[in-house]
């Protein structure tokens, strides 16, 4: 096969549709987008950041299906029929996630570059696990890369917003 042959497949385009934050987004797509690429430069959906693009730093990080997925790391095709939840569907229209709140409460950044991410992991971590001790909570933030906090403050937002998810959850007074 020539390489203009190659380059031609490649730049052909399959018909996904991906339900992001809630919302059926379908389009035609060439097979070799990333996902990360899908949500920003295709949706405009920028709160998702890229810091490396080789799956090390962790700011690309979004749900999947429920899942904690570095965007960088599937193409966007794969998402294909999936649901996928980016920082910009994290709150319930004005309402902060508790996850959020924490961030907040808790300084839990300074520049904000890894934020979106560090974001969608801990909201993953605790849907997995809503009661995990600070060291599950450290080994579960393993996936990010934060050059400014030095993690204490995460660590403790993430704590925190379990508090407010079980808070959340739990009747008043119970
Ligand atoms: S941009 Fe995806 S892990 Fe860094
Ligand atoms: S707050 Fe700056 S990289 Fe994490």
């Amino acid at each position: 096969m020539t390489e203009e042959a190659t380059a031609t497949q490649v730049r052909q385009e399959i018909p996904i549709t991906v339900h992001i934050n809630g919302a059926a987004q379908s389009t035609a797509i060439a097979p070799n987008v990333l996902l990360s690429e899908f949500l920003r430069d295709h949706l405009a959906l920028t709160g998702t950041h890229v810091g490396c693009d080789t799956s090390q730093c962790g700011a690309c990080t979004v749900l999947v299906d429920g899942r904690v997925v570095k965007s960088c790391t599937i193409l966007a095709v794969q998402a294909d029929g999936m649901s996928v939840t980016t920082v910009e569907g994290l709150r319930a229209g004005s309402v902060l996630h508790p996850v959020q709140e924490a961030f907040r409460a808790h300084h839990a950044l300074q520049c904000g570059f890894c934020t979106p991410g560090a974001l969608m992991l801990a909201a993953g971590l605790l849907m997995d696990n809503p009661h995990p001790t600070r060291s599950e909570i450290r080994e579960g933030l393993d996936g990010i890369v934060c050059r400014c906090t030095g993690y204490e403050n995460i660590v403790e937002a993430v704590a925190d917003a379990a508090e407010r998810l079980a808070e959340e959850v739990r009747p008043h007074g119970a």
